[in-house]
């Protein structure tokens, strides 16, 4: 995949999603008995590889490789990896995943760790430091993905390897608010009293909900938590927080209003592809309102920067997001929550536009 515009776009992800199937069920996450409303499934290992052949992989891409399910369940997920793996040997792109880390056994953990630099990031979503929180909110067992991440962080440390750094993710939401700070406090324990040095943080995300009144709701239970523990974001380490910052104004992106927001970055700088290969414009349109075509009939070039993406994105920089309307008449890009990352810079739209030609 080359093109002129987005070569001087900075990070540039592109979504794979190995599958939609999950041995969780959190209660938070839309990944349902069918995620996309299809039957569910894994992607085609040579879809894969095409894919990956497709990517100009010098231009500084990521290669996120999920998106509704548990990426490890894929049977074929270590072949999978000796592929990627193998693409970007010698190349500035890298490899990013989110797990829920109760299947990451050993085998796959020398795997991930083969990649030094290639894969710079792993987030482990956890969202809990009680076991029965966890089972609440996720369905699963926290021992054994406490396990794992502990076997991981050894090996890591026993190989003298600082890469993937670990993202440590806990969603801040009502039924784990109150032990946001024992997460912390635990985890910064662990990692002091086994000497393990890193640059890994711990993240407290937000809840994203998709109706407006509940994410303002979502938004105030976040802030207060961070105030109330006092768990800004810090650099410390080797464990830091990312979180907001102390100075931060509360919900700051959601407030803005429609008309003066950012234009989205996500039809600029993020396809993403379903485990069947259908392709949208953004990791929001889970039910594929803005589907853009199949790589079964198309190549991921000429749907990426083919017209329909193109009057796409011409609508968000104009901001005419009344007609952005999905199949039931309803402008999801209007009232969309997620438009906040990644960014795109007013040079990089306007790079974007001077190479299409729009003043
Ligand atoms: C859909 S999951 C797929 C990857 C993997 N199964 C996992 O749980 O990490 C991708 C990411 O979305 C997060 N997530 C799920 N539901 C969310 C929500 N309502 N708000 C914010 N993040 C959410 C998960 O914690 C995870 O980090
Ligand atoms: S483990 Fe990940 S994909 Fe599975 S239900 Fe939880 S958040 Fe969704
Ligand atoms: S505004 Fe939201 S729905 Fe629209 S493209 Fe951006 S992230 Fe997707």
């Amino acid at each position: 995949m080359d093109d002129d515009w987005d070569s001087l776009l900075e990070n540039k992800r592109v979504l794979i999603e190995l599958t939609d199937k999950c041995n969780l069920h959190c209660r938070m996450c839309c990944n349902r008995k069918s995620p996309h409303g299809i039957g569910q499934g894994f992607m085609d290992i040579k879809l894969f590889d095409r894919i990956l052949a497709e990517i100009n992989l010098n231009k500084q891409w990521s290669l996120e490789l999920f998106w509704l399910g548990e990426s490890m369940l894929h049977p074929e997920f270590d072949k999978i990896l000796e592929i990627a793996l193998q693409k970007l040997e010698n190349t500035n792109s890298h490899v990013n995943l989110h797990t829920n880390g109760s299947i990451l056994d050993e085998k796959k953990q020398r795997l991930i760790l083969k990649f030094g630099e290639r894969f710079p990031f792993m987030t482990v979503s956890i969202d809990a430091v009680h076991p029965e929180t966890h089972k609440e909110i996720r369905g699963g067992d926290l021992e054994t993905i406490n396990q794992n991440l502990k076997e991981f962080l050894f090996l890591r440390k026993q190989m003298n390897a600082a890469n993937p750094r670990l993202n440590l993710q806990f969603i801040i939401m009502k039924e784990n608010a109150e032990e946001t700070k024992a997460f912390a406090d635990y985890w910064e324990a662990f990692y002091a009293q086994n000497g393990i040095n890193s640059s890994d943080n711990i993240f407290f995300k937000r809840l994203e909900v998709h109706d407006i009144e509940k994410q303002k709701e979502a938004n105030k239970l976040y802030d207060e938590t961070i105030e109330k523990f006092n768990l800004f974001s810090t650099t410390t380490s080797p464990l830091g927080i990312i979180s907001k910052e102390k100075s931060q104004p509360p919900a700051y992106w959601f407030e803005e209003k429609s008309e003066q927001r950012q234009v989205c970055a996500a039809p600029f700088k993020n396809p993403v592809i379903r485990w069947d290969g259908e392709v949208t414009v953004c990791c929001f349109d889970d039910i594929f309102f803005y589907t853009m075509g199949n790589l079964k009939n198309s190549s991921l070039r000429d749907i990426w920067y083919g017209e329909k993406m193109d009057a796409f994105r011409r609508k968000h920089i104009e901001r005419r997001y009344d007609e952005l309307l999905t199949k039931d008449g309803w402008a999801k890009c209007k009232a969309c929550i997620g438009y906040y990352f990644p960014k795109i810079s007013e040079p990089e739209i306007e790079h974007y536009c001077k190479a299409k030609g729009l003043n």
